[in-house]
């Protein structure tokens, strides 16, 4: 049986009995609206531990735009039925004020991690992905922890949060799950109107396409060539398209070995901001 969670104390107790017993704790952090992409890591948590938390937290502090926070799709009945579902054993849903009971003021110093692309055009959104996390973190006391790879920054933040914070959380990638027609999943996607939904595809098409110049063109060729190609939609318009070294994210004048450099891009699809990424191979 599942079991529905709402409070940070309550979680304590059951962790602590499992882990008493020696059982694994895998943890699977979401905001909700479930989609496969979801569905995938989950299942990997199922399959890898003994006891699967999955938590549904539409997180305040890392929305820098109060619309989109409060434009967020929300599905809880269909997203603790996908899970039930799947043999998920807990289910974490805290109320906002259970997880800000006051104000978290914590900044966090992340380096050049954070200046760059999500962090540069979405200020303070990083602070809060750390915030919760953290404190998710310290609610559900896990073993291992699965990312998605569609949030490739999130996850280096994460790392370095770990690393910071000395958590004992083994990070677990996940590779990004996507539409037949390529678009990523993302709970965002639903809020598509329909023509930007049609030309939504074209950003992983233009990504694969740039993966055949890489290192025949430079990066800079590249990069235009990506932009000038999404932009020529008029459905479509890029925020960003930055190409870097895939380990400490920064921008990259020339070619690494294969696997070393990432495609990383926001577009604005109508007024829904949608990222993506590729790793140059
Ligand atoms: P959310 O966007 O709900 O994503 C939850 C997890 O699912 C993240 O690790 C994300 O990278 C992963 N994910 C989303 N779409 C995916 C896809 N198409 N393929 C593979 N993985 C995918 O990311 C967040 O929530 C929040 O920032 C959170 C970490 C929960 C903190 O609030």
């Amino acid at each position: 049986m599942m079991q529905v969670i709402e409070s940070v104390d309550s979680l304590g107790k059951i962790i602590r009995v499992a882990r008493n017993k020696g059982e694994e704790i895998g943890f699977v952090p979401t905001m909700g609206a479930l989609h496969d992409g979801h569905l995938a890591l989950v299942k990997q948590c199922i399959e890898e531990n003994d006891v699967s938390v999955v938590s549904i937290f539409v997180n305040p502090t890392q929305f820098n735009n109060k619309s989109d926070l409060e434009n967020y799709p929300r599905t809880m009945d269909a997203d603790l039925k996908l899970l039930e579902a799947l043999g998920t054993n807990i289910v974490f849903t805290p109320a906002v004020s259970e997880m800000y009971p006051e104000p978290d003021n914590r900044t966090f110093n992340f380096g050049a991690l954070s200046t760059v692309m999500e962090g540069e055009h979405r200020p303070g959104h990083f602070d809060g992905v750390a915030q919760i996390v953290s404190k998710l973190f310290n609610a559900v006391d896990p073993h291992k922890a699965y990312f998605g790879e569609k949030d490739f920054q999130q996850l280096a933040i994460i790392r370095e949060m770990v690393r910071m914070l000395r958590y004992d959380v083994k990070i677990v990638p996940c590779p990004i799950i996507r539409e037949k027609d390529g678009l990523a999943m993302s709970s965002r996607n639903t809020r598509l109107k329909s023509d930007a939904r049609k030309s939504a595809p074209l950003i992983w098409k233009t990504l694969s396409l740039s993966c055949e110049m890489a290192r025949k063109a430079s990066i800079d060729e590249v990069k235009s060539q990506v932009i000038s190609a999404i932009n020529a939609d008029p459905h479509l318009e890029v925020e960003y398209f930055e190409i870097s070294g895939v380990k400490d994210l920064q921008p990259v004048r020339e070619w690494g070995k294969p696997g070393e450099n990432i495609g990383c891009i926001a577009v604005f699809a109508g007024d829904i901001r949608l990222i993506d990424n590729i790793i140059y191979c």
